[in-house]
């Protein structure tokens, strides 16, 4: 995995045996050390299982590297927007496409600034660097100051990660100027490998696959509204799973 692992790709994994399977995106890789690296929100049941999980312990499996990997090549100027953890494998791609001799613009955003990390790396290995807040604890208080950056200069490229809205938001911010947005989308995933279905979206009025066509997609063509819907298809029994799970008590990989 750490062998063929590239940016933009994720990989699928179940904590014990009875546990759910869950996608995360691949943030780092060592090849030599055969190490990946990937970082996470604890949001529900599955992610503060493995939140728990301490040095050397482990879990039952990892499947990956799954999905399309992201395009890199010298597109000239392309703009990076990251919002939250999802700033860990932006890192990666803008790492990559510097390597790749682009001029590369990143912003990072949080809800608060205590949510920001990265932002020494980010700022050495980016041309132009900038930081937003929700609530304006660091940086720029949002990201409508996007709009007056893409008003006054030119991009070939937009990449964005990060919470469905945000990368929705983006997209509708360089429609104007005809800037090419690729998206990073997260449907909910079952497989990973194109069989179940349930990752379904809608790019360009097509039905696509998010694990096996994406998760890379045209930002300018997705159908945000039907993926927001669709993320939240089983929120009664995530909610119910996470409550069970925690009344049980913290004793670790036996809990079911
Ligand atoms: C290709 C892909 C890459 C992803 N990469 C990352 C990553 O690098 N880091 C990370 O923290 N998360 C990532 N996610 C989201 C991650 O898979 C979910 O947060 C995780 O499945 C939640 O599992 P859970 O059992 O902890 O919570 P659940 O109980 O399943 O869900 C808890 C809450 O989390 C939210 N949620 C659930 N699934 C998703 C989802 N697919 N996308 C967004 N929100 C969701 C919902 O609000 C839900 O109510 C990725 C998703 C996809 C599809
Ligand atoms: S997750 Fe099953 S087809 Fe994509």
């Amino acid at each position: 995995m750490a062998e063929k692992a590239r940016p933009g790709q994720f990989i699928i994994l179940i904590t014990h045996e009875n546990g759910e399977r869950i996608p995360l995106t691949i943030s780092d890789y060592d090849a030599e050390k055969g190490t990946i690296t990937f970082a996470f929100n604890e949001v529900g049941k599955t992610t503060k299982q493995l939140g728990l999980l301490k040095e050397g312990d482990s879990i039952l499996n990892i499947t990956g590297p799954l999905g399309i990997p992201s395009e890199i090549k010298n597109f000239g100027r392309v703009l990076c927007v990251a919002g939250g953890v999802m700033i860990a494998p932006m890192l990666l791609q803008v790492r990559a496409l510097k390597k790749a001799g682009n001029n590369v613009t990143t912003i990072v955003g949080a809800r608060t600034k205590d949510l920001l990390f990265f932002e020494d790396e980010m700022k050495t290995t980016s041309d132009r660097f900038y930081v937003a807040t929700d609530d304006g604890s660091k940086g720029h208080n949002g990201l409508g100051f996007l709009k007056e950056i893409l008003e006054k200069e030119k991009f070939d490229r937009c990449v964005t990660q990060g919470p469905v809205i945000m990368m929705k938001d983006i997209s509708e911010l360089t429609r104007p100027h005809c800037i090419p947005t690729i998206v990073a989308l997260t449907p909910i995933m079952v497989d990973g490998m194109g069989m179940c279905g349930v990752c379904r979206v809608t790019v360009d009025g097509k039905m696509m696959f998010g694990c096996v066509d994406g998760p890379e997609f045209d930002g300018h063509k997705v159908d945000f509204d039907e993926l927001v819907s669709r993320q939240r298809m089983f929120l009664p029994e995530e909610r119910l799973s996470s409550i069970l799970w925690e009344r049980q008590g913290d004793c670790g990989c036996d809990r079911k």
